[in-house]
């Protein structure tokens, strides 16, 4: 049985409630957790970190239509507010707004924000117009919780590097914190997706983690990616149910391609479908000089 959040959580569920709210955090550092909700531990994570960071935690829960494309899981996302309300009130969270989708988006809306060539590569690739749609919702977001600081997961590596993107470029004065990626003991990293997986699909998406350390194992650019790739290409051979999207190694501040000679740190990030299921993961692995 689900018991009701106790009553230091407060509930938004509308901009108009959120506009009421705000003002009683006046003077106060607040920071915000964007999240779409069915959350999991690596969610609670970063709510734990934003504490650390404010007074105030702000959650918002919101399935971002903008985000998904014509045949994407938009649909049948995951939608537990009930669940995801008992994780924020045993979190510290002190406000969750939870809007309607004709809140945000009220009929007429043409402005958009664009993410660039660093949205349109990997994940923006397979995803047109994902990043353009992250990005208009978060920005909004920021405008209307006005947080200080705001916490987003490496596990979406791409998308924390756009919102850093974001922030310098349109002057936004929110402090942007990377939050390191919770898994599984087994290694699979946390996604609400995961909820989509059978239990056989679940064993293949393991695939991913494991070909991700097999890769951080070597110490140069190409043979990292062979290694990472050459594991997933394997795996896939034994498993129709897994399918390799890409395997790629990029700077982490502008998702491009590292150069064989790169010095530094590098995001090794993988993408690969798991029956209908599309799943991400990623490695940060340093470069040394040769
Ligand atoms: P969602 O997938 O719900 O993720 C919300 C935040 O949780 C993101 O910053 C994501 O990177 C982080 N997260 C997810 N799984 C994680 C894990 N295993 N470890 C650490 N952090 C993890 O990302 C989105 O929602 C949306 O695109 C959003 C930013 C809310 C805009 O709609």
């Amino acid at each position: 049985m689900i018991s009701s959040p106790p009553d230091t959580l407060q509930v938004a569920r509308s901009v108009a409630e959120l506009q009421q709210i705000r003002p009683t955090f006046a003077g106060e550092r607040v920071a915000l957790v964007p999240t779409m909700g069915a959350l999991h531990e690596g969610h609670r994570s970063l709510f734990k970190l934003a504490a650390q960071h404010a007074d105030r935690v702000v959650v918002s829960v919101f399935v971002n239509p903008l985000q998904f494309g014509p045949g994407e899981d938009y649909a049948r996302y995951p939608r537990v507010i009930d669940h995801d309300l008992e994780v924020c009130a045993g979190a510290g969270v002190d406000l969750v707004f939870v809007p309607s989708v004709h809140d945000l988006y009220p009929p007429g809306r043409q402005v958009l924000i664009e993410a660039g060539q660093m949205g349109s590569v990997l994940e923006g690739a397979a995803r047109p117009g994902h990043f353009d749609g992250v990005l208009t919702v978060v920005l909004k977001l920021f405008n209307l919780v006005r947080p200080d600081v705001a916490v987003f997961g490496e596990k979406d590596a791409q998308q924390l590097a756009c919102i850093r993107r974001m922030v310098v470029d349109l002057n936004v004065t929110v402090d942007i914190i990377g939050a390191p990626i919770v898994r599984e003991a087994d290694g699979l990293a946390l996604s609400s997706r995961n909820r989509y997986l059978t239990k056989a699909e679940r064993h293949s998406a393991l695939a991913l983690s494991a070909a991700l350390r097999a890769g951080a194992r070597q110490t140069t650019v190409p043979t990292i990616l062979d290694a990472t790739r050459g594991y997933l290409s394997r795996a896939a051979q034994d498993d129709p149910s897994l399918r390799l999207d890409y395997v790629a190694l990029v700077n982490p501040m502008s998702f491009a391609e590292v150069a064989a000679d790169y010095v530094g740190e590098a995001v090794l990030a993988v993408a690969a479908h798991v029956g209908t299921t599309r799943l991400i993961d990623n490695f940060t692995v340093q470069l040394s000089p040769a």
